[in-house]
């Protein structure tokens, strides 16, 4: 394998790549699905199959996926097709890297938007817009007499803003504004990702990561000394801590728990989406894996437990007491209905808004970024690509892929689909795949020496025999449970409505593009002497 056509790219700090890491970690996942998944199964009990993933599958395929990208990279590639082929040089490698191409790039399809509706609510709470629910509701034209509740506001703000009432809602007169915040987060990212791996994403994130961190204190502190409201002195935030964490251990006898548990952990982490094993091809044959994957996750785990775990329902739970149940089943409903109530009730309330939902934009776009670059840097060295010609023509795609998913907003359908097939089912198979590659082909001893070359730390050989046997097993149990749970639903789904239909097949038409994509790709590759196949 030769080394001619490298990018050159390379993180510029350590501290650079943990950042950028962590940042494409630290996303709406976080704050918004990881207390609603652990209220729904179980509260504190959640916490028993959500660790149990994260020792037996986040951490070890991320020093995996952080090996494997490294070793690649050393090879001359920086896309999953060029560094699976330079592990397993069999010509069907490639086709499982189109895998790692659809994931980031079908998500990135329907993140950037909810990156838009965090950017457009942080710009009403600057503006006051949002905490003047009197002047709120007389905007949106409600009859005050039949729209009493304030909650009932903001619920009806949110499905006009996201257009969940009906399909194309958003591009009629009077629902664009949602319109404007996509375009400049479109803008945002691809301005990032055109200034490449260290100046653009490495940059970005090194200022971004304390930023968020900054806006999530005061938000938790806030929080934490938030008082009962009048009459109600049983919704303490203690309580509301106790709503969330207090053990329901029957819900560990659910196989729907530890699905969903699973599910957080690869979501959560980035794992799985193609994104650490392109972010690891940038580093040097020296630069530590082992310790900076670790840091990496643990960050992740301190902005997902410590501060996405403390902050939205305590919060939410002092203004609706046990009625939050109704709120906290859903990702959306806690982040976007319940906690404007609260921001709505408190005071300098429209700065705790800002402040929330800004760093949850923050934490969007360090993710989205990530989605960007493993398909960029496919373009660029599979084709030959310039920097402009591959950002022009991702450009195309993904603008294609959200104008799909943001015209069928009606019920947030095609979005709910495109989080299913591309941000669990999707995963879950390249998880599988890419133990395998690690555990059966790559070698858990060459997996151990190169996780080991430069690295900080030492590893215990027992991560090594988990990735070959026990990992696999474990994630094939849980895909299996995952297809028996809820494939029928969505299966059925597919047959009785057309958007449903629709969305799969446009999920469908992407990937074969992207098989055919990598087909010509590796043909080239093979044409310039960089993969032999054996
Ligand atoms: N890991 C990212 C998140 O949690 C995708 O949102």
């Amino acid at each position: 394998m030769a080394n001619a056509q490298h990018s050159g790219e390379h993180w510029a700090s350590r501290l650079g790549v943990i950042l950028a890491v962590a940042g494409s970690a630290v996303g709406l996942g976080n704050f918004l699905r990881f207390p609603g998944n652990a209220a729904q199964n179980g509260g504190g009990a959640f916490m028993l199959p959500y660790f149990i993933s994260l020792l037996i599958l986040g951490i070890p395929l991320c020093w995996a996926e952080w090996t494997m990208g490294r070793y690649g990279g050393r090879r001359g590639f920086n896309s999953s097709p060029g560094i699976f082929t330079a592990i397993w040089p069999h010509r069907a490698a490639k086709y499982f890297g189109a895998v790692a191409l659809a994931i980031p790039l079908l998500i990135y399809m329907y993140y950037v938007q909810i990156e838009a509706w965090c950017l457009g609510y942080a710009w009403h709470y600057l503006s006051g817009y949002m905490t003047d629910v009197a002047a709120l509701r007389e905007q949106l034209g409600l009859d005050p007499q039949q729209v009493k509740d304030d909650a009932q506001v903001f619920r009806e703000f949110f499905s006009r803003y996201v257009g969940s009432k009906e399909h194309g809602a958003v591009f009629a007169a009077g629902g664009r504004e949602l319109l404007w915040m996509v375009m400049v987060a479109f803008v945002l990212n691809f301005v990032l990702i055109y200034r490449g791996v260290s100046k653009g994403i490495e940059s970005f994130c090194k200022v971004a990561m304390p930023l968020m961190v900054v806006c999530a204190l005061c938000v938790l502190v806030r929080v934490l000394t938030l008082d009962p409201p009048p009459g109600k002195p049983e919704q303490t935030v203690l309580a509301g801590l106790g709503f969330m964490w207090n053990p329901q251990p029957e819900k560990l006898l659910d196989p729907g728990t530890w699905l969903a548990a699973s599910g957080q952990i690869f979501f959560s982490l980035s794992v799985g989406f193609g994104i650490i094993i392109n972010y690891a091809s940038y580093l040097r044959r020296d630069d530590d894996v082992a310790l900076s994957g670790l840091t990496a996750s643990s960050m992740n785990e301190f902005f997902e437990v410590c501060l996405g775990g403390l902050i939205t329902i305590p919060a939410a739970f002092v203004f609706f007491g046990m009625a939050l149940k109704d709120y906290a089943g859903s990702t959306f409903n806690l982040g976007f209905l319940a906690l404007p109530n609260v921001f709505a009730q408190m005071p300098a309330g429209w700065l705790f808004g800002f402040l929330w939902f800004f760093m949850l934009f923050l934490a969007a776009i360090t993710s989205s970024l990530s989605m960007l670059q493993p398909v960029i840097a496919f373009l660029e060295e599979g084709f030959g690509l310039r920097r402009h010609a591959s950002a022009t023509i991702l450009g195309l795609i993904t603008a294609l892929g959200c104008g799909y998913v943001l015209y069928f907003s009606g019920g947030t359908k095609a979005l709910d689909q495109f989080d299913f097939w591309s941000g669990t089912m999707l995963i879950f198979i390249l998880a599988m795949f890419q133990t395998f590659l690690y555990g059966w082909i790559f070698g858990i001893q060459r997996g151990e020496q190169e996780l080991h070359q430069g690295a900080h730390i030492r590893v215990p050989r027992i991560v090594q025999w988990n990735l070959k046997y026990i990992a696999p097993v474990y994630l094939l149990v849980i895909f299996l449970g995952i297809v028996w749970q809820q494939g029928p639903q969505y299966a059925k789904q597919i047959w009785n409505d057309p958007v449903v239909f629709g969305s799969v097949l446009f999920m469908l038409a992407v990937f074969v593009f992207l098989l055919v994509m990598v087909h010509i790709a590796g043909r080239r590759w093979e044409r310039q002497g960089r993969i032999q196949y054996q």
